[in-house]
């Protein structure tokens, strides 16, 4: 006999890497159903989704806090498992909207899985983050690190990641991986999907994308005074297309029968400030301009992640190098400003009952 493919749905499905996630599910043979309330994605990424993947998205928009519009996604189909993306992600406005952080990303995660446990779907991906890890105090980063939160953002990846740990001591039924994220950067290289920062990107690469571009004057390079080799901050860059990949890899582990799981998602390799520049000059053909400005409170001088878990247990390794990553941004960047389909609400198949 042959049995029907895995039904995964992806809740902020058409977000940066909710929707490279989606591509690498389809194309690894899943069923994928996806929801979106567009508060930081765009309609427009359901007709890039059809291009990439060859079918009409089955997608429904709403937001997560919302049970009534969960359930009419759970009833009447059967959903093997849940990649939870949908969360709020700026660091800065989590100080600012503590509220608003702690009401979306935790009441997101609480009602995906009250409505999951009613449909009895207990096996969750979950979106963390290396942020749990404060400022590490040793190189590379374990699993096993202590943890910490240096503001409301990252208390939500923690809690979050400690509900889920409750839900499995309290049910042996209940099954999740908790993905801790490095930095993921980058887009698919048909140059259709990527991220779309609103206003000023907050993070580096988003950000030197618009000053090769010519949309921004300068890079500021917040402090060159770190003890890095450069000076300039290193972190763990990662393709958002290997960040896709490892979903893959933690739903197959998980249908398989594989047990709850905490695994970084990284290289294993920091790349500094100053290297991610060159890099990026190198794959535009553009000059970047960069003005030494002060540290930006928070940062830590360096970061990356030992990625052995992540290989050892669900044969996941980061294929794509920095090169890549910048060439990739930057096909991405320049075909964005151009494209047609930006304004266009692409045609759905699935909207619930
Ligand atoms: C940031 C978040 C982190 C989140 C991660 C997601 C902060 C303090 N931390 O981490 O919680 O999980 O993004 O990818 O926002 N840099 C510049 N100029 C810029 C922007 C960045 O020099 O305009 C430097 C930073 O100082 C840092 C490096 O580039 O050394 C990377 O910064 P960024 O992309 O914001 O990532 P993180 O700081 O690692």
């Amino acid at each position: 006999m042959v049995s029907a493919a895995p039904t995964v749905l992806l809740t902020g499905a058409c977000g940066y890497i909710g929707s490279h996630t989606w591509v690498a599910l389809a194309q690894a043979g899943y069923r994928v159903l996806g929801v979106d309330d567009f508060s930081n994605s765009s309609p427009a990424v359901l007709t890039r989704l059809q291009r990439l993947t060859g079918q009409a998205p089955a997608f429904k928009q709403a937001n997560v806090c919302n049970a009534a519009a969960l359930e009419t996604v759970f009833s009447g189909q059967r959903i093997d498992a849940v990649v939870h993306f949908a969360a709020l992600k700026a660091v800065g406005e989590s100080t600012a909207q503590p509220l608003a952080y702690y009401a979306n990303n935790l009441g997101g995660l609480l009602t995906t899985c009250r409505v999951m446990q009613a449909h009895g779907c207990r096996r969750l991906v979950f979106s963390s983050s290396a942020t749990v890890y404060g400022a590490p105090q040793h190189l590379p980063i374990a699993e096993d690190a202590p943890l910490s939160a240096t503001n409301p953002y990252g208390q939500t990846k923690l809690v979050g990641e400690t509900i889920l740990q409750d839900l499995a001591r309290a049910d042996a039924a209940w099954r999740h991986v908790s993905l801790r994220y490095f930095n993921p950067v980058g887009a698919h290289e048909s140059g259709l999907i990527g991220e779309e920062p609103r206003g000023t990107p907050n993070n580096l690469m988003p950000y030197v994308a618009q000053v090769a571009a010519g949309l921004r004057p300068y890079l500021q390079i917040f402090g060159n005074d770190y003890p890095t080799p450069d000076g300039t901050g290193v972190r763990d860059y990662l393709h958002v297309v290997d960040l896709a990949q490892g979903h893959v890899a933690a739903l197959c582990h998980l249908l398989d029968g594989g047990d709850t799981l905490t695994v970084n998602l990284g290289t294993g390799r920091g790349s500094s400030v100053l290297e991610v520049v060159n890099a990026y000059a190198k794959a535009s053909g553009r000059e970047i301009p960069c003005h030494i400005a002060p540290r930006r409170p928070g940062d830590v001088a360096a970061c990356w992640a030992d990625a052995s878990r992540a290989g050892e247990v669900l044969g996941w390794r980061a294929q794509r190098g920095l090169g890549e990553m910048c060439g990739d941004s930057w096909r991405w960047q320049i075909t964005r400003d151009h494209r047609a389909d930006t304004q266009n609400q692409s045609a759905v198949l699935f909207t619930g009952r």
